[in-house]
């Protein structure tokens, strides 16, 4: 064998029970299984009992140093993967929810937003947010910062320093019709040459050689963006080979607001602008029809499902299956501080519950059988797939999953403290039962350790 073509040597052990989503409508449950992770981080081997090679294996491992192994009852989960957040509106979460999107924006958001041009204040919020969002087993955040670079920058060293895997991108807004004069771009030449910095900074920064945290183009949404801009990104996007995020058919107001502007779709701009590629990750987008669902499907972009943020802002419930029979890619986010949870098991308790108000229908004064959109609802297996492997498909990324060649991204659910709320009777409850608990009652305090690339980044 060639040297070059040699696998890194196994540098950890992990034994017990798996569970994880391989397809959408799949649960697999793996017990006594060992998996073994090399110094990278990759997953080399998954071997449950009945493979040739397990017993000498599992012999094998159990010598070695770093044998991890968990309790009867307690199981390991992919990390989660939260699609959507914006880190700087963490000292927001839970208040504010009151108001319509633009007021939101105006009235609270972009005041706190502004507020990161000072780095001590972005060190203390990014600080207590990636340390939360760790312990509640987010092992991979997709952020939006400010439009500030060295507070941007402070984010992706927080993220390289604690071990999270991220995309994070500087906001780009620089219309001054939309955006006030205490916060927004200098200029659009100043907007684009700042994003531009931003992605060779993170590209570079110092203990991110193998990447775990990258550079993502974040064009806030189009009604905050001059069409030089967006252009200008796009652009960059494909010059630097880098990833891009934007809001996309939120809200009535903001999928009209394109329209009146631009003469098109949102989907249908942000394409004419490149923004539109296999690494786009499209926020929302609850008013999307076929017609774009197909155009987004087409350039493989993915988009960010944010139920509970939907209530207080979309005015809708987003077409998830309609979405998944088109073969969209799908992901789950959280929309920090839009939603009120730095959970992603929240994400997934309201797309289920989402997703049964779309099929049932809401309002009691139209009959049951016109009431509803058939066919909608998603179930628990779903909702993980969507907050796991999906949300690896939409970021094209090997991570979600338990398998060869992925990343060893991982949650050890331990339902034995005395405050759970995840209460399980053996005598009545499968494997099966445990999982589907855990999605609806896990809290923070049922994850006992996460590890991402094989490292344990919360405890
Ligand atoms: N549209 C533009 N900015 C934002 C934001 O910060 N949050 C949400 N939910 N929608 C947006
Ligand atoms: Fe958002």
């Amino acid at each position: 064998m060639k040297i070059g073509a040699m696998k890194d040597p196994v540098d950890k052990y992990f034994f017990g029970t798996f569970m994880h989503t391989p397809a959408l409508d799949q649960l697999d449950i793996m017990t006594d299984t060992l998996i073994s992770v090399d110094t990278t981080g990759t997953i080399v081997s998954v071997l449950s009992p009945g493979h040739p090679d397990y017993k000498d294996s599992l012999l094998n491992a159990r010598q070695h140093k770093n044998f991890i192994s968990i309790a009867e009852n307690a199981f390991y989960l992919p990390g989660l993967i939260d699609t959507h957040i914006h880190a700087p509106q963490w000292p927001q979460l839970g208040k504010a929810l009151h108001l319509p999107l633009q007021n939101w924006l105006m009235d609270c958001t972009f005041p706190l937003e502004s507020k990161y041009q000072d780095p001590a204040f972005a060190t203390a919020m990014y600080t207590s947010m990636v340390d939360t969002l760790l312990a509640n087993g987010t092992t991979t955040a997709v952020y939006f910062s400010t439009v500030h670079t060295r507070a941007t920058d402070i984010l992706a060293e927080l993220c390289v320093q604690k071990g999270q895997r991220a995309w994070v991108g500087r906001v780009a807004m620089d219309d001054h019709s939309q955006c006030p004069d205490y916060y927004r771009d200098a200029s659009t030449q100043q907007g684009l040459l700042d994003s531009e910095a931003s992605i060779q900074t993170i590209r570079q920064l110092k203990g991110n050689e193998s990447q775990r945290v990258k550079p993502i183009l974040t064009p806030r949404f189009i009604p905050s963006c001059t069409d030089e801009m967006l252009s200008g990104l796009g652009g960059l996007a494909t010059q630097h080979n880098c990833a891009i995020q934007t809001h996309c058919s939120e809200s009535d107001w903001q999928h009209q607001y394109v329209i009146d502007r631009t003469g098109l779709r949102d989907t249908e701009a942000l394409d004419q602008f490149g923004l539109l590629t296999r690494n786009t990750v499209l926020a929302h987008a609850n008013f999307i029809n076929h017609s774009d669902m197909s155009l987004i499907q087409k350039r493989g972009s993915g988009i960010a499902h944010c139920p509970l943020s939907n209530q207080y802002f979309a005015g809708s419930i987003f077409p998830l299956r309609d979405a998944l029979n088109l073969n969209v890619h799908v992901g789950l986010g959280t929309d920090i501080s839009g939603g009120p949870s730095a959970s992603q098991f929240e994400s997934c308790r309201h797309a289920i519950s989402g997703s049964r108000m779309l099929e049932s229908g809401v309002d009691a004064n139209i009959t049951a059988n016109q009431r509803g959109t058939a066919d909608a609802r998603i179930n628990y297996i779903e909702a993980f797939y969507l907050a796991t492997a999906g949300g690896g498909i939409v970021l094209d990324e090997p991570i979600g999953l338990f398998k060869e060649g992925y990343q060893f991204d991982a949650i050890h659910i331990d339902a034995s403290s005395a405050n759970t709320n995840l209460l399980f009777f053996p005598e009545l409850d499968s494997l099966t039962d445990l999982f589907q608990k855990t999605i609806y009652a896990a809290t923070r305090a049922d994850i006992s350790t996460v590890w991402v690339d094989g490292i344990v980044v919360s405890n």
